[in-house]
């Protein structure tokens, strides 16, 4: 991950944000654009941006708080989407999610202490014939049981206690 990095390391911000003019009324987007590049806002291109549109630091964290598709930490090594649209819902998601919660102890948005595993709800993944879904980075999970959640998980380098 990027602790020691200097501001100097992060080129693809640059890049980003000089696409846009100099106004706040782009802050969101550029937003956008940094979370795609990097899958979370690191702090060093907030405040690079903040140098760029003049826009106070704080001001910067809390858009990056309040907007949902924006994330301040960065994703795990494996990203566990789990369904919650009506199928899976009714097929007892919430269940599921109990489970994962059990084993590695992250909740929706949250991701292991250990960096392993990010955890989000998604809406219908289009597979509702097999629903309870999960999908874990490209790979899709059918007719999910509680049951099945330890071996599952552990096929991604072996559950530990996510870290804590
Ligand atoms: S509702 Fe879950 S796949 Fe459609």
């Amino acid at each position: 991950m990027s602790m020691a990095k200097s501001l100097a390391d992060f080129s693809s911000t640059h890049d980003i944000i000089q696409k846009y003019p100099r106004e706040q009324r782009y802050t969101l987007a550029i937003l956008q654009d940094i979370q795609r590049k990097y899958s979370y806002i690191p702090k060093e291109s907030l405040i690079i941006l903040s140098k760029y549109l003049d826009t106070p630091l704080s001001k910067l964290y809390s858009m990056a708080t309040f907007y949902k598709a924006l994330s301040l930490k960065p994703k795990g090594d494996n990203i566990i989407k789990i369904c919650d649209g009506t199928a899976c819902h009714i097929r007892s998601s919430m269940v599921i999610i109990d489970e994962i919660a059990k084993l590695i102890h992250i909740k929706p948005g949250e991701t292991t202490e250990d960096g392993r595993f990010s955890l989000e709800t998604v809406n219908c993944l289009g597979s509702c014939a097999i629903a309870p879904v999960i999908v874990i980075n490209e790979t899709y999970y059918g007719k999910v049981t509680p049951a099945m959640i330890r071996e599952i998980l552990g096929g991604y380098g072996g559950l530990t206690d996510g870290g804590k």
